[in-house]
Parts: structure tokens; C-alpha cells; sequence
């Protein structure tokens, strides 16, 4: 019997996907290389740090740690112009309505997001208020497929990780759940999210 649902953010709620595209691309741009969006994939549900040094071997470029943190902040800076703008209309289908869906059946809900930005896109899509505990990329030390994010978020909520499931599109976010202990819906495709307990498209067809 579920009491509580974490949910991811990027790619389960919101597609920021696209902007962080963006500034990454943009990047890539001044240092001279070209970022597809293939290998965009890869950065999906990693943390900043680690997707600039995914970035930077695609460029074949090594740097130091201080020119690291520098074209990180480059690029956060960028990717928080971007979702400055972002409002309500900017919210997948189907997620504030499942949301409520579970509020109303007394399920408990939690953010389990590698972003340190959550806050601000939750206050930007006003949602914030729909849940009872946001763990974001501020409050955790060990990124996916670690557990930490969701363990963190079943203990704000006072739930066992085994009254829990985890909401995904990110196959290390699914890992994590598993290794939590928790059930897993995968958001997306079959293909890449093989370990999820169930895959749907979009939490609209969960409604
Ligand atoms: C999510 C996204 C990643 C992003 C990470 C850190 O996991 O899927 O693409 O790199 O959050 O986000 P931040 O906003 O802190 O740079
Ligand atoms: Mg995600």
C-alpha cells in the first residue's frame, strides 16, 4: 500500500531538459565544438558538475578544477535565464492533475531532484505548495544512482522506503529507487528505463 510519492522534477514534471540543452550548447559553442542532442541524452539526470565533464570529453578538452567551477557557473547562469521565464502553462501534461490525484487519495509527496534550481522552477510552475517535502540538489551530497535523494525524501516525509515509489525518466533515477528499496514508475520509454517496475509516457495516462 503506497503512502508516499517522490517524484523527479526534469523530465517528469517539467521539461527543462531543453534549456539546459541550450546553455550547454552554448558552451560547447565557446569553446569551439558542437553538442548534439544525442549527446544531451547522457547529461539527463546527472549532476552539474558531471555533466560538464561528460561535455568537456566530448570536446576533448581537459581543464583545472577552478576553470571547471568557472564554466559551470557560465552555464548555470545562462540555464537560470532561461527558467526565469518559465511559467505555469510550462508544466507536463497530466502532472499537476496526478499531483492532486494523490493529495486527494492522502498519499504524502516529496521532490527528489538532483537540481539545485528545483525551488525556483516549482515556485515558477506554482506547484510548490503540493508538496510535503522538497529534496533538491542542495540538500544532497551523493547524486544518482546513489539512494541518498530518495532515502532523504522518505525520512522528511516519516514513510519506510518500502511505502514509497518513485516517479522517474532518468535510468540512473530508476536505479536509485531500486537501490532504495523503493517501486518505480518509469516515465518515458521501455527501451532505456528497462529496470522500472511499469513505463508510461507521461504521468497523464496515470490519471
Ligand atoms: C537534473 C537534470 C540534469 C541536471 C541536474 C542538475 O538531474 O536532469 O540535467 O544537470 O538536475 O541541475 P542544476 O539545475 O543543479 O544544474
Ligand atoms: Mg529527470
Amino acid at each position: 500500500n503506497i503512502k508516499g510519492a517522490l517524484f523527479d522534477l526534469d523530465g517528469v514534471i517539467v521539461d527543462t531538459a531543453k534549456y539546459h540543452y541550450l546553455a550547454w550548447k552554448r558552451l560547447a559553442g565557446e569553446l569551439g565544438f558542437e553538442f548534439t542532442e544525442e549527446h544531451n541524452e547522457r547529461l539527463k539526470g546527472v549532476s552539474r558538475m558531471r555533466s560538464l565533464e561528460i561535455l568537456l570529453e566530448v570536446g576533448g578538452i581537459s581543464c583545472t578544477p577552478e576553470e571547471k567551477l568557472a564554466m559551470a557557473e557560465k552555464k548555470n547562469n545562462w540555464y537560470v535565464e532561461y527558467i526565469k521565464k518559465m511559467d505555469e502553462s510550462e508544466i507536463l501534461k497530466g502532472a499537476r492533475e496526478y499531483l492532486l490525484k494523490l493529495k486527494g487519495e492522502g498519499v504524502k509527496i516529496a521532490l527528489g531532484s538532483a537540481s539545485k534550481n528545483a525551488p525556483m522552477i516549482l515556485e515558477n510552475l506554482g506547484i510548490t505548495n503540493l508538496f510535503d517535502a522538497v529534496i533538491d540538489g542542495n540538500k544532497v551530497s551523493k547524486a544518482k544512482p546513489d539512494p541518498e535523494v530518495f532515502l532523504l525524501g522518505a525520512k522528511e516525509l516519516g514513510l519506510k522506503a518500502a511505502d514509497c515509489i518513485v516517479y522517474e525518466d532518468a535510468e540512473a533515477g530508476i536505479e536509485a529507487a531500486r537501490r532504495a528499496g523503493m517501486g518505480t514508475v518509469g516515465i518515458g520509454s521501455r527501451d532505456i528505463l528497462k529496470e522500472a517496475d511499469m513505463v508510461v509516457s507521461g504521468l497523464y495516462e496515470l490519471l
